[in-house]
């Protein structure tokens, strides 16, 4: 079966509306589970068990959340050198107040180093979540469904 993860922080709502738009785009592409889940309550076994991800954030003083850090933080040792982890597909979403290249930055970075195979451009939100993000951002969460349903990552 394909999974595909979505983990996301959000303070104020507005990542939880892309990561909630990503999530109903996963939705339309049969034989795929969706599993979305506020980045505090994801674990190693949801980044090993998932066929693709997606990672949202605010940008919070020019770097991601300090929650997805934390999931980070809690998986980067054990995740490291895993078959199960290597060249996984994903792609990130970010929502900030009026930037945003700071935490697409350091999550890109950092996804370097768990050898995660970046599949599709993000989506960088600036202020209110507007009708532009939402198809975006459900558009990204359909195209990395499929693109794991059909194995062509
Ligand atoms: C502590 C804090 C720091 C922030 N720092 C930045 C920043 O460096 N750059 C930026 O563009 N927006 C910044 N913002 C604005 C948030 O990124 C923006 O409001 C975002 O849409 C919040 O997402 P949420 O509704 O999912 O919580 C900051 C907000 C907070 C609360």
């Amino acid at each position: 079966m394909v999974t595909l993860l979505i983990v996301y922080h959000t303070q104020t709502g507005r990542t939880k509306a892309m990561a909630e738009a990503a999530a109903k785009g996963a939705a339309s592409i049969e034989e795929v589970i969706v599993v979305l889940k506020r980045a505090y309550d994801a674990t190693l076994e949801d980044l090993i068990n998932c066929s693709g991800l997606l990672i949202g954030s605010p940008e919070y003083f020019g770097y991601m959340a300090g929650a997805v850090k934390d999931l980070f933080d809690r998986t980067y040792e054990a995740a490291r050198g895993r078959r199960e982890i290597f060249r996984k597909p994903y792609a990130v979403f970010v929502s900030a107040g009026n930037d945003g290249m700071g935490a697409l930055a350091a999550i890109e970075r950092i996804c370097l180093g768990y050898q995660f195979k970046k599949v599709l451009e993000p989506v960088i939100s600036r202020g209110e979540v507007g009708a532009e993000a939402i198809s975006a951002c459900e558009e990204m969460g359909k195209t990395i469904a499929a693109g794991c349903e059909a194995a062509i990552y």
